[in-house]
């Protein structure tokens, strides 16, 4: 399908969301249309088939695969309560930092390990010797808690977007573990959004740099003037049309594991892995069909749509249309309550002074080699602008093609390796 044509579909997908929404403004979260509260339904999964994979949670799938693993809660200086994951290393190396990796938009912290032992990067790292800690930000499917918002009744729950991420989850991640661990620093991966949380920290809180030994991001996001996905092409056409539904009906969560949307995708997924969730994929990020396992697709899907804050969307709609990496637009009124200005203000990256490594993509929608040009020609400390030599590698490709074992796994041990010391 061509592009213009997937922009089309997405597009009358995301009006006819918005309108619904939009009907249902003064609603409480849980009442809106599209929040549809599913059952968990483990034993009509199995009684169907299902791989156990698709439905089994971090905690589960760590124990399948022989890795020790622990539950770790973490509390926000907003009031956000995140649940985090740790692999214990698989053996008696003499690391002296812990990873932090996160995660991107709509995802968990199961990424990192859904595709099994052989390729999970979670697994490679603990079995390196590294001390994983897979994390969940706010409002996902783990971190659907606070400690005084009910994210059910309280709209304020999800007024949030990667700007907040940056701001508390990963700040207040990265204490934890530094203290859990008794370590000055953490290597820090992050795909997709979770790139784009470490970049908005890493500009607004500055002195977390010096907490960060290296960072890797795999698929890196922050301009995003040239991204080809439909996705937020769409959004970028509407946003206007975004903001006002929001600035209506109160902020809301979207495609989160309870939806009927999960469900639908879940089963499908099931039943024939590349011609829908292939096609989902690549319609949405430029995947090159047939190149991650199909079962390993049919798994990521029953992961996948963890649910997210509609303002993040709204807020990467921005990006699109100023061509700029900035803070929410909240308008002028709200911009100068919230920035004391009545322009949005841009990331200052040049204060990442901590080493960064790029792992990019040459067939990645979301993030175009040209989009990472521009971050990477204003970082301070990039070490590598790492291009995969696939001229069919895309956003996904990086955490679930079992070729990540030739192109990306040694790249990021090569760089722990280095910086061991
Ligand atoms: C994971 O699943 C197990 C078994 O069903 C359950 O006891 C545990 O609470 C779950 N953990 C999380 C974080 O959901
Ligand atoms: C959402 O949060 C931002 C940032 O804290 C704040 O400026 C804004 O007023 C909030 N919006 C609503 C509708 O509460
Ligand atoms: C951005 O940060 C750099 C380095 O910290 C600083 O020199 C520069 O003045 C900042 N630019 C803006 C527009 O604040």
């Amino acid at each position: 399908m061509e592009v213009t044509k997937c922009v089309l579909v997405v597009d009358v997908i995301l009006i006819i969301t918005l309108s619904q929404n939009n009907e249902a403004s003064k609603l409480t979260p849980a009442a809106h249309p599209l929040s549809y509260a599913l059952p968990e339904a483990r034993e009509l999964k199995k009684a169907l088939g299902y791989n156990e994979d698709t439905y089994f949670n971090f905690t589960e799938l760590t124990s399948k695969y022989g890795y020790q693993s622990e539950e770790h809660t973490i509390t926000t200086d907003d009031g956000y309560i995140l649940k985090s994951f740790r692999i214990l290393p698989k053996c008696n190396g003499n690391k002296l930092y812990p990873i932090l990796l996160m995660h991107g938009i709509l995802d968990t912290s199961d990424v990192w390990i859904i595709p099994g032992e052989e390729v999970g990067i979670g697994y490679i790292l603990a079995a390196n010797c590294y001390d994983v800690w897979a994390v969940n930000h706010r409002g996902n499917r783990y971190s659907r808690r606070h400690t005084t918002l009910d994210p059910d009744r309280d709209v304020a729950f999800w007024n949030f977007s990667f700007d907040e991420i940056g701001n508390f989850d990963v700040p207040a991640t990265i204490d934890y573990i530094l203290q859990a661990t008794n370590t000055p620093k953490v290597f820090y991966a992050g795909h997709s959004q979770g790139t784009t949380d470490f970049f908005v920290m890493a500009s607004l809180r500055p002195e977390y740099n010096q907490k960060v030994q290296v960072s890797f991001h795999l698929a890196p996001v922050a301009w995003m003037s040239n991204s080809y996905s439909p996705i937020p092409r769409a959004l970028s056409a509407n946003v206007d049309l975004f903001k006002g539904v929001l600035d209506a009906t109160g902020y809301i969560e979207l495609l989160a594991r309870h939806h009927l949307m999960h469900l639908v995708l879940e089963v499908l997924c099931h039943i024939a892995p590349e011609p829908t969730c292939g096609l989902a994929l690549s319609i949405t990020t430029g995947y090159e069909q047939g190149t991650i396992d199909p079962k390993v697709l049919s798994v990521a899907f029953g992961h996948l749509l963890s649910g997210t804050s509609a303002k993040s969307l709204a807020h990467y709609g921005q990006l699109v249309v100023s061509k700029k990496f900035k803070r929410y637009d909240e308008g002028a009124e709200g911009n100068l309550k919230r920035y004391k200005q009545k322009k949005t203000p841009e990331y200052n990256v040049s204060n990442v002074a901590s080493p960064v490594v790029l792992i990019s993509a040459k067939n990645d929608w979301f993030s175009s080699l040209k989009d990472v040009g521009t971050l990477s020609s204003k970082l301070p400390n990039l070490l590598e602008n790492y291009v995969v030599p696939e001229p069919k590698w895309s956003h996904h490709n990086h955490i679930w093609d079992a070729r990540l074992r030739k192109y990306v796994a040694p790249k990021i041990l090569e760089y722990l390796e280095r910086y061991n010391n």
